[in-house]
Order: structure tokens, then C-alpha cells, then sequence
């Protein structure tokens, strides 16, 4: 360790060992260097997020229903469960958002009634029809949100007012009247959300829609004009995050920066599922594979790079990361093995400059931090605790030597006692 580093910080580091290590390399020497000095990166003080998704209990994968009662229009907001796992983070960051977000709309001002949930229809985008967010269920949302001090980042439908053309393209400008409303009325009500991310899975070449970086960066021209609008006096100004997709089209991310332009994207989110599908027999050979886990190291520097080239007053998020896609691997995402994969993405994601991590999901799926019947923690929710309680904002350079089993990540303590980084 670097000892001037050290007499002016108090590092919290990471062990990830998993267990062929154990087995196969007992007498191997293993060197980690610390360098304190060197600040390799910053993260956002709520870094840690969990989403909250749109499946109605209708939506199943591989003859499974795994989301139950768990969407947004139909969670018991009510149970003590959830309210304490959130307030254990004071705060946590809670991301509204998901593959049906884009079929969303707000039940105000002139789509005031009817306003009717989500239900299943097979024409429609990801088989299911349009729904609706009463204004009502907003205001319960908010109510716990609230209460367990969350820090709010909302996903808007970014679809409203264009139309479908040839294979999932779709065309036109956005009509921005719905969420305008939305948001004027989230105003009146004094609700803070923090962000506004615009889109699900549209960017590149999309998942189920796709929509074009031209019209995608004037439509977030439009977005922050709104913003600029209804937040107008001294009420703090929520940022702009987007396009919340699978970064598969580095040029299609430059080009939403440069038509957006200087200081309207806020945070530039993509999403995470290296591996694979959620019923794909190789996903547990790939969690304890450090090869593997490396990969998408290469992902998070060209996020990086593309954002230092292209916008350097942007920053990046992971909006969206549940491992395993397809609702996540049953047997898998929910157990102790899993956080070898999602520590090591939060390091990893980290070490590259990324502010926000939301995993996927709070609730629901095989890949909820929470159990989907008794709201009973799963193990990943600890790691997520774990890692929020102790990590700071300053993510330090760390050498490891002797074993590619062993991960280890060093970021200035974040417990403010402890906290000497700055002085
Ligand atoms: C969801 O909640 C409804 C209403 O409380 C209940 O009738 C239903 O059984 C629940 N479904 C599941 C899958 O838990
Ligand atoms: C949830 O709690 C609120 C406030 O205490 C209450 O008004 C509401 O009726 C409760 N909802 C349910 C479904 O129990
Ligand atoms: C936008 O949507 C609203 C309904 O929310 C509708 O009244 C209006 O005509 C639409 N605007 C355009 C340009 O299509
Ligand atoms: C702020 O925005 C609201 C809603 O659009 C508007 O009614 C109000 O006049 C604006 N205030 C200022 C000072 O611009």
C-alpha cells in the first residue's frame, strides 16, 4: 500500500473470493496495492438503486409467472417489509421503470378516465395492451416514497403520440401533452422526484421498438424545455436520464448526445444482462468465471469514453441490471451465488465512472432483492446493503495479483466518522 495514501484515508475494500480459489489455489500468495492518492472515479452518494417494474401477474417466461403482485400499479405498498428494506439505505434509489413503461400513460388532465391497468393482449407491444397510472396510485406511490425517504427516478413513456412503422421502428416526434400533465400535477403536489428518464430499451436496434437517435435527441430537447418550464422558481431541477437501452449502438448514443446538445442529457443510462437468458443452464458457470465477469468491463470504458468524447456534461448510469434477462434466473438470481455476478458489477461499474446502478428488481421476478411473497429479504438485497453502508463516493486504483478468483475493489470509507478523504 502506498503509505502516503494511507495516512490521509481510511479505505473500505471489497473482497470477492469465490470458491475455486479456495479449493485450487490455498498456497498461492495473493498481492493487492491500494494506491489512497489516486481518485480513479466518483460515484453518485445514492450509487445503490433498485427498480421497480410494470409487470402485470399475467407476464411469465419459460412456463413460470414469477412477478405476481410485484408491478407498480399493484404492489401492497402497505406491507412494513418494504418500508423498512428502503429505509434501511436512507436514502434508496428507486427507479419506476421497465419494458412496459412505453405503454404508460397518466390518468390526468384529459386522459383523466377511464384508467385502466395492463392487461394482457398478444398484439400488443410485448403482449400487452396499454395501461394506465391513476393519479390516485401515484399519490399512494409517492405517500411511501415518501415516507422511507427514496430518492425518486421515474421512467417516462417515450412512445406517446408516435406510430409504429416497419419492424419495431417507430416514427414521428413525441407528443409531450400526457407527461407535461403528469409532471405539472407531480409539482402541485410538491412530490420530489429527482429524475426523469426518458424511454426503456428504444435506443439501437431497441428489444421491442426502436426509435431513431435524431428524433429521440430533439424529443429530449423538448423534454428539457419542459422541465425548464414547470420548474421554474426556486424548486429544485430534476435531471434528465436517458435512453435507458442496451448499449449495442455506439454511434446511435454519439449522435443522441449531439443532437441533444450541451447540458440536456443529465445521466446517459444503459442496461445490464451479460448473462444471458434466464433460463440458460450456463448462467451459474458464468457467474463463478472470472473471464467471463471481465467482459463487460469493456462495455462500461465505452460508455465512459463515448460520454468523455461526445458529452463530458453527461455522466453514466446503469438504469437497468438484472444479470440474467427474461425475469432472471429461477434458483439462481435469488440466491448467494448471484452476488459474486452483482457485487463485482458494482465495482466494476465503479471503477468506470458510473454514478447510479439500479438493479432489477426490487420486487418481482426471479431476480428480486426481496422475496416476491413474503417481502422477506434475498441475499443480494445484504450485498446491495452492504455495499451502500460502506463504499464511499471515491473510488481508489487497486492492484490484485495472484488469482483472477479473487476481485477486490477500494473506495474512500463512506461512513462520515470515518470520512478523511477531503480534509
Ligand atoms: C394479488 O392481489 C390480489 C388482490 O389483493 C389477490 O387477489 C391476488 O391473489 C394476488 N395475486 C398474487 C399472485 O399474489
Ligand atoms: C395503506 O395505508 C394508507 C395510509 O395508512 C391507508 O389509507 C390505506 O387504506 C392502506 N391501504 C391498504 C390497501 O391497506
Ligand atoms: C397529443 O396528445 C393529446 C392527448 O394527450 C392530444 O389531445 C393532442 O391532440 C396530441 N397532439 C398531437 C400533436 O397529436
Ligand atoms: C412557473 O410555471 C407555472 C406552470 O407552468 C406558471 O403558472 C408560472 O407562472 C410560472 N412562474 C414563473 C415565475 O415563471
Amino acid at each position: 500500500m502506498s503509505a502516503e495514501g494511507m495516512a490521509f484515508k481510511l479505505v473500505s475494500v471489497l473482497f470477492l473470493c469465490s470458491l475455486p480459489s479456495i479449493l485450487c489455489e490455498k498456497n498461492n500468495d495473493v498481492t493487492i496495492i491500494v494506491k489512497g492518492s489516486t481518485v480513479e472515479a466518483e460515484i453518485d452518494d445514492s450509487f445503490v438503486c433498485a427498480t421497480l417494474d410494470w409487470w402485470p401477474p399475467e407476464k411469465c417466461n419459460y412456463d413460470q409467472c414469477p412477478w405476481g403482485n410485484a408491478s407498480v400499479l399493484n404492489l401492497d405498498l402497505n406491507h412494513s417489509y418494504l418500508s423498512k428494506a428502503i429505509q434501511a439505505f436512507s436514502p434508496l434509489r428507486i427507479r419506476v421503470g421497465g419494458s412496459l413503461e412505453d405503454q404508460v400513460v397518466y390518468g390526468v388532465g384529459s386522459l383523466e378516465s377511464p384508467c385502466d391497468p395492463l392487461t394482457y393482449n398478444s398484439g400488443g407491444l410485448f403482449g400487452f395492451s396499454k395501461g394506465c397510472l391513476s393519479m390516485e396510485r401515484w399519490d399512494q406511490l409517492n405517500r411511501l416514497f415518501q415516507n422511507t425517504g427514496a430518492i425518486v427516478t421515474f421512467g417516462l413513456n417515450a412512445l406517446y403520440g408516435r406510430h409504429q412503422g416497419r419492424k419495431g421502428a417507430w416514427q414521428g416526434a413525441w407528443n409531450s401533452s400526457n407527461a407535461r400533465d403528469f409532471m405539472e400535477y407531480t409539482i402541485s403536489k410538491g412530490y420530489p422526484v429527482d429524475s426523469w428518464e426518458f424511454g426503456n430499451e428504444l435506443s439501437g436496434s431497441g428489444v421491442s421498438a426502436r426509435v431513431g437517435a435524431q428524433q429521440y435527441g430533439e424529443d429530449l430537447i423538448v423534454l428539457k424545455a419542459i422541465i425548464d418550464d414547470l420548474y421554474n422558481k426556486s424548486r429544485p431541477k430534476p435531471l434528465i436520464v436517458a435512453p435507458g437501452g442496451f448499449f449495442d449502438n455506439q454511434q446511435w448514443f454519439v449522435q443522441l448526445l449531439e443532437v441533444s446538445g450541451a447540458g440536456v442529457l443529465d445521466a446517459m443510462s444503459h442496461h445490464v444482462y451479460n448473462l444471458g437468458a434466464g433460463n440458460d443452464p450456463r448462467i451459474i458457470t458464468r457467474i463463478m468465471d472470472p473471464n467471463y465477469l471481465s467482459r463487460f468491463a469493456d462495455t462500461f470504458r465505452n460508455v465512459k469514453l463515448t460520454i468523455q468524447r461526445h458529452g463530458p456534461w453527461s455522466s453514466a448510469w446503469v438504469g437497468e441490471s438484472g444479470g440474467a434477462y427474461n425475469s432472471g434466473s429461477r434458483l439462481v438470481s435469488n440466491t448467494f451465488l448471484n452476488s459474486f455476478w452483482y457485487l463485482d458489477q458494482l465495482g466494476m461499474a465503479s471503477k468506470y465512472n458510473t454514478k447510479v446502478y439500479c438493479r432489477q428488481a426490487l420486487i418481482g421476478g426471479n431476480y428480486g432483492l426481496l422475496d416476491l411473497e413474503t417481502f422477506i429479504p434475498n441475499p443480494d438485497y445484504y450485498s446491495a446493503l452492504l455495499w451502500h453502508r460502506l463504499m464511499g463516493k471515491d473510488v481508489l486504483s487497486i492492484d490484485v495479483s495472484g488469482s483472477s478468483f479473487l476481485r477486490a475493489y477500494a473506495h474512500c470509507s463512506k461512513h462520515k466518522v470515518f470520512r478523511l478523504c477531503h480534509s
